[in-house]
């Protein structure tokens, strides 16, 4: 029998990585699409040491040509579309970026599958973010969306028209709507991995403070290995669906930036400072999923949760920064990464 054949979208992100090595393990044959930067990012699949068992097709959102030239290319049974813009602070820069490539490039991936073989399942990476702000103390599939930022309103167009695609063209799609999920392959502007690794190069010596913006925001944190092995178990249904997953657990940023600093012995206060450059122009201030239906339909539940989560990142990141200085190289983004101090953008600026 031959292997069923997977393209995923974002390879080279976070989520896409470890869906790749899950589908591998599977016995897929893994492509992925990633874009031509003039400098490749190819780190997280190096990292996780899968980088010479997936097969690459350059291909970008907002370019419908190269979209339907990754789906000729690869013949695939299943697309997981996780490509996007997905730093919600960013869509704030630029809202129509936003609009273009997280909204309309679910469109442009959804015509490339009707119009050349309507029979692939497909899985849209729609979020928590889609509840925004003022919303009900748990979220599950019924409750309603009030998007509160450029990003979660293309991320509701995209949930939205992933519907009207699998109710008017029968195509087996189905809306992820994943609460956050962290690992240490999550990029460094996300607020857990800025922690992570600010707490490590403190530990060492490395920096003396951390600058963060708003401590009272509370998210459902999981971890993303777990979480992309529920995309995979929504394609493997005999009907499409919509699955909220989460832990059922919330926490402030504040309580992150704690556990982080006890997992290496210290005081989070005297390291943390609040600079108001972190703040957003809105805010989401309340994340907590009611994960039922996935527990009971899919049979995915969490197992890693919040502390264990923290200590995770923290040791992956304090034993990065020590053999880094012990002169050891290898695939890693922190070295490269400018401080976020020295980013100017007038969107988080609040003296306007
Ligand atoms: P990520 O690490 O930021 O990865 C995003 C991927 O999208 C990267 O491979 C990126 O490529 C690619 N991309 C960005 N703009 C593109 C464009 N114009 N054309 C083609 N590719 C483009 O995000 P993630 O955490 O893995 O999340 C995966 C998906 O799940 C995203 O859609 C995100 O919005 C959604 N989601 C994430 C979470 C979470 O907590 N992680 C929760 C809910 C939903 P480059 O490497 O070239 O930048
Ligand atoms: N990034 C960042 N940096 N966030 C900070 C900081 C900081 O210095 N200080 C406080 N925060 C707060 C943010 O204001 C937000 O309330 C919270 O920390 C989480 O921010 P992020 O880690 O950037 O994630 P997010 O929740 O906005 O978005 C992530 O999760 C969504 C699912 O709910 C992204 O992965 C999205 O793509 C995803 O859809």
């Amino acid at each position: 029998m031959s292997s069923m054949r997977a393209l995923v979208t974002g390879i080279s992100g976070q989520d896409g990585a470890y869906l790749a090595r899950f589908l591998l393990g599977k016995g897929y044959e893994v492509y992925g699409t990633y874009r031509r930067l003039s400098t490749p990012n190819f780190w997280r699949l190096q990292y996780l040491d899968i980088f010479e068992q997936v097969d690459l097709i350059p291909a970008d959102l907002v370019d419908a040509a190269s979209i339907m030239e990754a789906i000729n290319i690869s013949e695939p049974d299943e697309v997981y579309h996780l490509a996007a813009q997905s730093f919600v602070g960013a869509s704030f820069e630029q809202p129509v970026g936003a609009g273009e490539i997280t909204g309309l490039g679910v469109t442009r991936v959804l015509e490339a599958v009707r119009a050349i073989n309507p029979r692939i399942r497909l899985y849209q990476a729609s979020t928590s973010e889609l509840y925004g702000k003022g919303n009900s103390d748990y979220q599950c599939e019924d409750t309603p969306f009030r998007p509160s930022s450029p990003y979660a309103a293309a991320k509701l167009y995209g949930y939205w028209v992933t519907r009207i695609y699998r109710e008017g063209y029968s195509i087996f799609a189905c809306n992820g709507i994943l609460f956050n999920h962290e690992s240490p392959l999550r990029g460094l502007e996300f607020v857990t991995r800025k922690i992570s690794n600010g707490v490590a190069k403190i530990a060492l010596g490395l920096e003396t403070e951390m600058r963060l913006g708003n401590l009272e925001a509370r998210r459902d944190w999981g971890y993303a290995p777990e979480y992309v092995e529920s995309m995979w178990l929504m394609l493997q249904q005999r009907d499409p669906d919509d699955y909220v997953v989460s832990t059922g657990e919330t926490h402030s940023v504040k309580e992150f930036a704690q556990r982080a600093f006890e997992v290496v012995g210290l005081d989070w206060e005297q390291y943390t400072k609040v600079d108001k450059r972190f703040l957003r122009p809105l805010d989401v201030e309340h994340l907590q999923g009611d994960c039922t239906k996935a527990r009971e339909g899919l049979g995915w539940s969490p197992k890693v949760k919040f502390g264990e989560l923290v200590k995770i990142m923290v040791d992956e990141d304090l034993g990065r920064w020590q053999r880094w200085q012990e002169g050891q190289r290898f695939p890693w983004d922190a070295p490269n990464y400018p401080s976020e101090n020295r980013i100017l953008s007038r969107t988080f600026a609040l003296d306007r």
